[in-house]
């Protein structure tokens, strides 16, 4: 008889193990297979996916590294501290971020044995709908679950002539553990992953090129804040080339070389010693068998679910990277833990409009809601307060006046409609718009709550009080 259980979750990323453990905390039987694709000396399945693996918080470490390093090298002078001149050490920056990562994902195991979650070693792919309701295998075992949720993620794309080895020529996965600083590195792809490692990079001293299809920077983010990162990112000396056509990459002892038409359609061709191909990512659904069960995926190869995260199949959903929307691990772990309540009966929800987007780079990025250019081709007629970081006086203190907050709200309600800042700690000081916004708040709500000064946040309550024409300290 095979194993029963009410839920079985594939996948064990963000939207994944979180699904389980908030299943468990909920009552049900629950398991979750991960097909562990991750070097483990062990041979154990790796939890986390590619979050805590091979993104989210690998990337981050290394972005910290490499910010200390340029903080020693440049601005610690302008302070008065005297160090010699920092030397990076590669082999212990990664080792230290392979540490985190184990951490981390050791860390989730723990969190299924508390929580009572059986962890299966395998790959789930579909079998039959049963009497109990789905037939999956895992491994050589079939396990029967009366629901499932799929968490399968995603993967690099590629790009034809271009042969990711991860050695020379590496996806996301390679350009986390590069061991050397590469003297030229190139780039294919300046979105989220391309400025972030680019940025990693560059502030140990390689020469960063930047290969963007698109004719303009940045363009999912505000057309000001655009602007902004890309004379910031010019200035630390990212090469970002615009609007260009690849060719193809061939890598040999020398190192890579890549062929491409530049925005003029001139050829060019570029020399490295490195190359990441950063070009965006593809939903995981190899292997799941969907066409036997007849589980429907949309034009882009996602499944295709509706604003609850159902399929098509009675009792099967799907979550985070492998249905449509931001590719993002707090957006997988919102639609998780909004299934797990859908499916014990309660209200479980999830607000697409309030999932705030974060360039790790620095300065910071970050937003939420709707940037000014799709105001204006929605045609909502809304106000603007515009804070630069340079008028606040922590920001002074710690050195960090580059950047700006921009605050739009509608012109006759007042609600804030999206907030988007360039600058120290975006990151964190977006939860604030967040908050506001998921509470429907207006800008005066935020220019009418104490801040505490000095603090960056403050920026955030002059671009309120600005929304109304009324900054008290610009
Ligand atoms: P995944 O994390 O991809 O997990 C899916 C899991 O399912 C994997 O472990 C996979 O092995 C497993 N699997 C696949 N198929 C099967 C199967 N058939 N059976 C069993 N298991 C299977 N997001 C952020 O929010 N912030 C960041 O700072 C950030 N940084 C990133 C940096 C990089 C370099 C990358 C690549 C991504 C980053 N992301 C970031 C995106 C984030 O990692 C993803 O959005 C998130 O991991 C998606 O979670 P998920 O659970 O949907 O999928
Ligand atoms: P991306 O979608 O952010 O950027 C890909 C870039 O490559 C785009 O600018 C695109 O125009 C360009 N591109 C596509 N095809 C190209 C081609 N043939 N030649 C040249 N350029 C081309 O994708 P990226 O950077 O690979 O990251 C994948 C996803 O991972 C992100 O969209 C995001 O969801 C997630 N991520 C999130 C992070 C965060 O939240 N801080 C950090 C890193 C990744």
């Amino acid at each position: 008889m095979s194993k029963q259980f009410d839920v079985l979750v594939i996948g064990g990323g963000p939207g994944g193990y979180v699904a389980a453990i908030r299943a468990a905390q909920l009552g049900f039987s629950v398991a979750c297979c991960e097909s562990n694709p991750y070097a483990d000396p062990k041979d154990e399945p790796r939890l986390g996916g590619t979050c805590l693996n091979v993104g989210c918080i690998p990337s981050k470490a290394l972005l910290h590294t490499s910010h200390l390093f340029a903080e020693a090298g440049h601005s610690f002078a302008l302070q008065g501290i005297s160090v010699s001149t920092p030397k990076i050490d590669v082999p212990t920056m990664i080792a230290r971020k392979n540490t985190i990562v184990d951490q981390l994902t050791g860390g989730i195991k723990g969190l299924f044995k508390k929580n009572k979650v059986t962890l299966l070693n395998g790959r789930g792919s579909f079998v039959a709908h049963s009497e109990g309701g789905w037939q999956v295998k895992v491994g050589d075992e079939v396990v029967e679950a009366k629901q499932v949720i799929i968490a399968t993620g995603s993967k690099a794309r590629h790009l034809p002539g271009v042969p990711v080895d991860n050695k020379l020529v590496c996806d996301n996965e390679g350009a986390l553990d590069i061991d050397a600083v590469p003297k030229k590195l190139a780039i294919i792809g300046a979105g989220v992953i391309g400025l972030e490692m680019g940025s990693v990079w560059r502030r140990l001293g390689s020469e960063v090129t930047l290969l963007e299809a698109l004719p303009e920077f940045l363009s999912v983010a505000d057309i000001d804040v655009a602007k902004e990162a890309a004379r910031v990112f010019a200035r630390q000396g990212l090469n970002i080339q615009l609007g260009v056509t690849i060719g193809e990459a061939k890598a040999s002892r020398k190192g890579v070389s890549i062929t491409y038409d530049d925005k003029h359609g001139q050829a060019q061709k570029l020399e490295a010693d490195r190359l990441i191909v950063s070009v965006g990512r593809i939903p995981n659904t190899d292997g799941l068998n969907a066409e036997v069960v007849g589980l429907r995926l949309d034009e882009r190869g996602r499944i295709d679910v509706d604003a609850h995260c159902r399929t098509n199949l009675p009792g099967v959903w799907a979550v985070g990277d492998v249905v449509s929307g931001p590719m993002l691990a707090h957006k997988a772990m919102e639609e998780a833990v909004m299934v797990a309540e859908l499916m014990a009966g309660q209200s479980g929800h999830c607000n697409f409009d309030t999932i705030p987007w974060v360039l790790y780079t620095s300065p910071e990025i970050a937003w939420v809601g709707k940037t000014e250019q799709q105001l204006k081709a929605d045609g909502v007629a809304y106000k603007l307060g515009r804070i630069p970081f340079a008028a606040n006086g922590r920001a002074l203190g710690m050195g960090e006046t580059t950047g700006f907050v921009k605050m739009l709200a509608d012109a006759t309600s007042d609600r804030i409609l999206g907030v988007h800042i360039i600058g120290a700690n975006a990151s964190e000081l977006i939860s604030e718009a967040v908050v506001a916004m998921e509470f429907g708040a207006a800008s005066e709500d935020l220019a009418r709550i104490c801040h505490a000064h000095p603090t960056l946040s403050e920026v955030m309550h002059e671009a309120a009080l600005a929304c109304d024409k009324r900054p008290l300290h610009f």
